[in-house]
């Protein structure tokens, strides 16, 4: 499987991501992602519409809950269409393997979050009790997941190498925290160039505000690609 950019369509109503997607070309159709915000608010219509226009969907919808409701959960995401979905590694092996078991037969590609990049390490601790260090941890879930039937993960392009290591080349990594050299950081703490998250080995980078709120996203997307892929 190739490398390539995704977009989070990180917009709160479908006016705004029709916009946007309409400054692509045909034959240039990106990678996009829907998360909760366009999700919850534009709901399975906008899902069916971009996968009509020909663009390739990672459905960010971070499934956590009992097996049986996951895995019937899963079912009803998997009549979508989506490249890619994702569920939380911390929701257990029978958690993931009735979402896996869900999409069988189907094309998507089940990715697990393994520790939310918003929680360090003293919380890890002090909250979910988790006493071993958190970079141990997230392997730990790494190799959870693909034990359990899931294709890769979502993690920092700095922990691609460590995971590649522990669970092989082609378990996927689909890595968040990425600016160029010159993009502002906004609120993402630890990040990467694309070029960077290339030699680190990512598969998918999701880069956003440094393409949808540049003055000419196409030429920053572009920009990306060059970069990445
Ligand atoms: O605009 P920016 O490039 O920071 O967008 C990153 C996207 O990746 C957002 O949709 C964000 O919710 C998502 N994400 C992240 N960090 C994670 C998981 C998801 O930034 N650990």
């Amino acid at each position: 499987m190739g490398r390539d950019v995704i977009i989070p369509l990180d917009f709160s109503s479908a006016a705004e991501v029709y916009r946007f997607l309409d400054l692509f070309p045909d034959g240039e159709r990106p990678y996009v992602k829907i998360g909760y915000e366009l999700f919850y608010s534009e709901g399975l219509d906008i899902v069916k519409e971009i996968k009509a226009r020909g663009f390739k969907l990672f459905l960010d919808l971070k499934l956590h809950d009992i097996p049986n409701t996951v895995g019937k959960g899963m079912a009803a995401l998997a009549k979508l269409g989506a490249d890619i979905t994702n569920l939380h590694a911390g929701g257990g092996s029978a958690m993931m393997q009735a979402a896996a078991k869900a999409l069988e037969g189907t094309q998507t590609k089940l990715i697990a979050v393994t520790i939310l990049t918003s929680i360090g390490e003293e919380q890890l601790h002090s909250e979910t009790l988790i006493d071993k260090p958190l970079a141990e941890t997230a392997v730990a879930y790494a190799k959870l997941a693909k034990e359990n039937g899931c294709q890769g993960v979502v993690c920092s392009p700095l922990e691609v190498p460590v995971i590649k290591a522990a669970c092989g080349a082609d378990f996927l990594t689909v890595t968040p925290g990425v600016r160029f050299a010159d993009s502002a950081v906004g609120d993402q703490a630890r990040v990467v160039t694309p070029a960077k998250a290339k030699e680190l080995g990512s598969d998918y980078i999701v880069c956003g505000r440094p393409i949808t709120g540049a003055a000419d996203p196409l030429a920053a997307y572009r920009r990306a690609v060059a970069e990445f892929v």
